[in-house]
């Protein structure tokens, strides 16, 4: 079956508005193949500049816009924080929650994080929920062990019907910003149980689920990862805030 791509540029706290700006032109003469969409996720005081530009310059259907984190309350006293409905007034559509970033340099735990996806979900925003191992839980042969557990209280949280509209990006922490990228074939094989580990529960979710692999993606090996069978696209942090890298890796992806 022909799943839906993504390609989501996680920019962390990176970019300016002059980036916001010649991305946005740049984006617009990209050729995106058929059923693949493209989700950038900009630093939070880029989000509505970002939403203004792609208005402006009619940016096709096909893009969106998300933001890196949000809180799980609806308002109130949280200062630094933001909500659901402030992301959704200015038009963010995705969220990324999870990524192994918020985990470890700011303690968020999988019951925190399955809280997120849920308050994410009853908005109306789709989560991209990022998920991955160690290299020391990699050596150790946990890594089916790891995901497994950042995986269940999801589930258990939102139940298994709402993954219908979830994204899972599987990002090996050993990979992120380093260069050393999964090779394919170990791409496809956690990514293979990541979706079997989801079809025990509920085989019609697994099959629909958009698996999306992060960790040094970038112009030269994109092609390779996305052929993989249960890869659905990537999720990329270095290489999106370059324009003719990203737009390379966006139209690589295929629905
Ligand atoms: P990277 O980051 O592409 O720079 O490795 C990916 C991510 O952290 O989402």
């Amino acid at each position: 079956m022909n799943r839906r791509a993504i390609v989501a540029a996680n920019w962390k706290m990176n970019g300016s508005l002059a980036l916001v700006n010649s991305m946005v032109s740049e984006l617009n003469n990209v050729t995106l193949n058929e059923n693949v969409e493209v989700v950038v996720c900009p630093s939070f005081p880029y989000l509505a500049a970002f939403s203004l530009a792609s208005a402006n310059a009619n940016l096709a259907e096909a893009f969106s816009l998300g933001a890196q984190n949000l809180n799980e309350h609806a308002k109130g006293a949280f200062t630094g924080e933001i909500s659901t409905s402030m992301l959704q007034e200015v038009g963010v559509s995705y969220v990324i929650l999870g990524h192994s970033e918020r985990r470890s340099i700011y303690n968020e735990s999988s019951s925190l994080v399955a809280h997120k996806v849920k308050t994410a979900l009853d908005a109306g925003l789709k989560p991209i929920l990022c998920i991955g191992e160690s290299e020391d839980e990699r050596v150790a042969e946990k890594t089916e062990t790891v995901l497994a557990a950042q995986l269940q209280p999801v589930i258990d949280e939102i139940g298994i019907e709402r993954f219908t509209d979830v994204v899972i990006a599987y990002e090996p922490v050993w990979a992120i910003g380093t260069g050393k990228t999964a090779s394919p074939e170990m791409a496809q094989a956690t990514h293979q149980f990541i979706r079997e580990f989801i079809a025990k529960v509920d085989e019609n979710v697994a099959v629909k689920l958009p698996l999306l692999y992060g960790g040094s993606v970038n112009a030269t090996n994109c092609e390779e990862l996305f052929a993989q069978a249960d890869i659905d696209g990537g999720l990329i942090g270095g290489a999106s805030l370059k324009a003719d890298e990203f737009k390379v890796i966006c139209s690589a992806a295929k629905g």
